[in-house]
């Protein structure tokens, strides 16, 4: 069975893409069959990679819906053992669709478990703790949270961790936090370092080791439609991926 990583923090612009979309690639890279899931209706993951959103057959709004198997939508990715399920804007409207309808909550737990079997599903959740966001806790062992090393970092995590809990108690006993990932770290800052302490004391023994910095190559990177990896893969952000997939790994054993 694939182990599903759920990319999540309802604070936006924090690297929740940056990280789905980079470990998906070292994952990929390390031998291991990677899909990643756009969740998100913004489809950055999904122009990340280059995808022209114009000529897509099917993505996440068909599948959520009902339309299509996630298998008849997920495309290949020009990087070996690494796959994509596409979004587009019209996610936010199937979103809505879906407000009453039944079985909203497990849609895409269920059109995961109807996939051919991969190593590794990460999903990249939207910037809100919505219909989309609940069904990638509901559907994944694991939540991965990125947190941005700066002051405001800790705030709002509560009501993550609360909706955590409830979809534990409900839906999913085995969810379980990962790891917490600081990114865009500026370790020449008192304030990044600060704040990298503040979170390793929320967070005992679930930070990751190899804290995300700001890179300039990891914002380039998406304008060229590659991961980080694939634009400039000696730069500090791509290393720091690359040991960072290799600690997920470690950690899911
Ligand atoms: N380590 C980093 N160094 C420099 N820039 C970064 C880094 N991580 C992310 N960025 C840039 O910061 C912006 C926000 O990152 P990203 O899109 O990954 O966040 P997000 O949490 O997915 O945002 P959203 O909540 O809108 O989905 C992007 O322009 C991205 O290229
Ligand atoms: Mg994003």
């Amino acid at each position: 069975m694939a182990t599903v990583i759920a990319v999540t923090n309802q604070k936006g612009g924090v690297g929740k893409t940056t990280s789905a979309v980079n470990i998906a690639f070292f994952l990929a890279k390390a031998g291991k069959t990677t899909l990643l899931i756009d969740f998100d209706p913004q489809g950055n993951a999904t122009s990340g990679l280059g995808v022209d959103k114009q000529k897509l057959e099917g993505t996440m709004s068909e599948v959520m819906t009902g339309k299509s198997t996630l298998q008849d939508i997920v495309i290949p990715t020009k990087h070996k053992n690494m796959s994509l399920a596409p979004a587009t804007p019209h996610l936010a409207n199937t979103e809505v669709e879906l407000a009453q309808a039944e079985q909203r909550f497990t849609r895409l737990k269920k059109a995961i478990e109807s996939l051919d079997d991969y190593d590794f599903i990460i999903i990249d959740s939207p910037p809100s703790l919505s219909l989309l966001t609940v069904n990638g806790l509901i559907a994944a062992q694991y939540v991965l949270l990125p947190v941005q090393a700066e002051f405001y970092a800790l705030e709002g995590l509560g009501q993550l961790l609360e909706t955590m809990k409830l979809v534990r108690k409900n839906m999913n006993p085995g969810l379980d936090l990962l790891g917490v990932l600081p990114t865009m770290m500026d370790s020449r800052t008192t304030l990044s370092n600060q704040v990298l302490e503040e979170i390793k004391k929320h967070f005992p023994g679930k930070v990751f080791n190899h804290p995300i910095p700001r890179n300039i190559r990891l914002a380039e990177a998406p304008s060229h439609g590659v991961p980080v990896g694939a634009y400039d893969r000696f730069s500090k952000g791509s290393r720091a991926y690359k040991a960072v997939a290799k600690e997920v790994l470690d950690r899911v054993g």
